[in-house]
């Protein structure tokens, strides 16, 4: 097991570079499933465990995948089989992806329930209901979705919930489906937008992605193509928070801050100066720029944060924020409307001197005088990243535990904080 240690006091300065968005990377690797032909190109992959995980899940069905650096090769001309096992999926819930390429290329799959997480139950229930829309006949049974169909055919689909990876399913699997498909309350994020532009390279006839209803024609087959994954949204908006939390200077040089509006204006309302060092090219809204972080004054201001779905402010940054908000003087109140038990790092927190209330999907965060560096444990991806930041501003010494979690969505996140000046470095244990 490892752990990462962090003195905190060190202003933060200098500039960093963030990865491939997580969650951009794996449903792009997905749809290579639908490639009847050729290779495609994948640039800019993130060095991650959530990627090591899909990439064994299509190794695994039969794909030849090459990778070098941050580039994936990948081939589905030769899959055998369209199985998704438990011992992958029950590591990473997003392996719920291939459920709809398959189903849509092959007419078969056999994915492993994914299961709860840490944060919450999170049902897979609207994307079966999207794939019966379409004809699908799906069973599940002994912790498997057994999937089966002929050719998919176009559905009107209405969502209940806005949900990111049941917009991505059904997205892909109406690319090769016959007819057209509606996809309503689709969710907003720039990584579906991410997954259109792939999709229409390939050969699929999408349009609407970025809004709240995507209409796909499906079209008979798709090809391999070349794309580079967008940069992540998420890992840059942490590393704001990292600027701010530790009054320090940066620049984060390929910010995607188009994609970060719900982020940048809270953090601004907070008092933090986010400033664009270069214009980015409207043909080009998810390319990153570089964008300099630093506290516009030495008094930070407490505010309140609902999440909600893109273009609101994002759940993926709530752990981060709350961590910065409990060293602000006056009352926070977050609200975490998304995932139904995402305040773990709340326990943590409070080990180290915070002043946090939990009140279901409220947390009543009250501004302390300082943070102290205690032994703390990771209990899922962005909660270890919000420790992190706290061992930051702490005062001493913090040792998180459990660092597979941050692992699985921050590639060397250690190594970065302590390029821009953080006494930091990982064990093992
Ligand atoms: C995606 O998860 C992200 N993961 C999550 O990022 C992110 O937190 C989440 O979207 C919300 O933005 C990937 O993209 C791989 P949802 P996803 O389906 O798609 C309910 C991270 O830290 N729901 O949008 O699984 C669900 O329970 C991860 O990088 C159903 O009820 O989230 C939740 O309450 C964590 N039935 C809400 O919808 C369904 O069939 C939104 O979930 C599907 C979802």
């Amino acid at each position: 097991m490892e752990s990462i240690i962090v003195k905190g006091g060190r202003k933060l300065s200098g500039e960093v570079t963030v990865g491939g968005a997580k969650n951009s990377a794996l449903p792009l690797i997905a749809a290579t499933l639908l490639a009847e032909n050729g290779r495609t190109l994948l640039e800019n992959i993130p060095d991650l465990r959530d990627i090591n995980t899909i990439i064994r899940l299509l190794a695994g069905m039969g794909a030849e995948i090459t990778r070098s650096e941050g580039k994936l090769e990948i081939s589905t001309t030769a899959i055998d089989n369209c199985q998704a096992p438990y011992e992958l999926v029950k590591t990473m819930r997003a392996s719920i992806l291939v459920l709809g390429p398959l189903l849509a290329r092959f007419g078969e799959a056999r994915v492993s329930l994914p299961g709860g997480c840490a944060i919450g139950a999170r049902p897979i229930n609207l994307h079966i209901k999207g794939l019966e829309q379409m004809g699908a006949e799906i069973e599940v049974e002994h912790g498997y979705i057994i999937g089966k169909a002929g050719r998919l055919k176009g559905a009107d689909i209405s969502f209940d919930l806005t949900t990111v990876t049941g917009t991505e399913n059904l997205m892909m699997a109406a690319a090769l489906a016959d007819g057209v498909t509606h996809l309503r309350n689709a969710a907003r994020e720039p990584e579906i937008i991410d997954l259109a532009v792939c999709l229409r390279k390939m050969g699929a006839k999408i349009e609407g992605d970025g809004t709240h209803t995507i209409i796909i024609t499906g079209v008979e087959k798709l090809t391999g193509c070349e794309y580079q994954v967008m940069p992540d949204r998420i890992e840059a908006g942490t590393f704001m928070v990292a600027a701010g939390i530790s009054d320090g200077d940066i620049v984060i040089k390929n910010t995607p801050l188009a994609a970060l509006d719900g982020v940048v204006s809270k953090l601004q309302e907070i008092g933090l100066e986010i400033e664009p060092l270069t214009k980015f090219s409207e043909d080009q809204p998810l390319a990153g720029i570089p964008v300099r972080i630093r506290r516009r004054n030495s008094t930070l201001q407490a505010l309140d944060i609902k999440t909600m779905p893109y273009p609101g402010f994002p759940t993926d940054m709530q752990a981060q924020v709350m961590t910065l908000l409990t060293l602000i003087s006056g009352t926070s109140v977050i609200s975490e409307t998304i995932f139904e038990n995402r305040f773990m790092h709340v326990f943590e927190l409070q080990r180290m001197g915070a002043d946090i209330e939990v009140d279901g999907r409220t947390a009543i965060v009250r501004g302390v005088e300082k943070l102290s560096g205690a032994p703390v444990m990771a209990s899922d991806l962005r909660a270890s990243a919000g420790l992190i930041l706290a061992g930051l501003a702490a005062e001493g010494e913090t040792v998180m535990s459990r660092v597979y979690h941050l692992d699985r969505g921050y590639s060397g996140f250690e190594k970065k904080l302590k390029a821009l000046g953080a006494n930091i470095k990982r064990i093992k244990e």
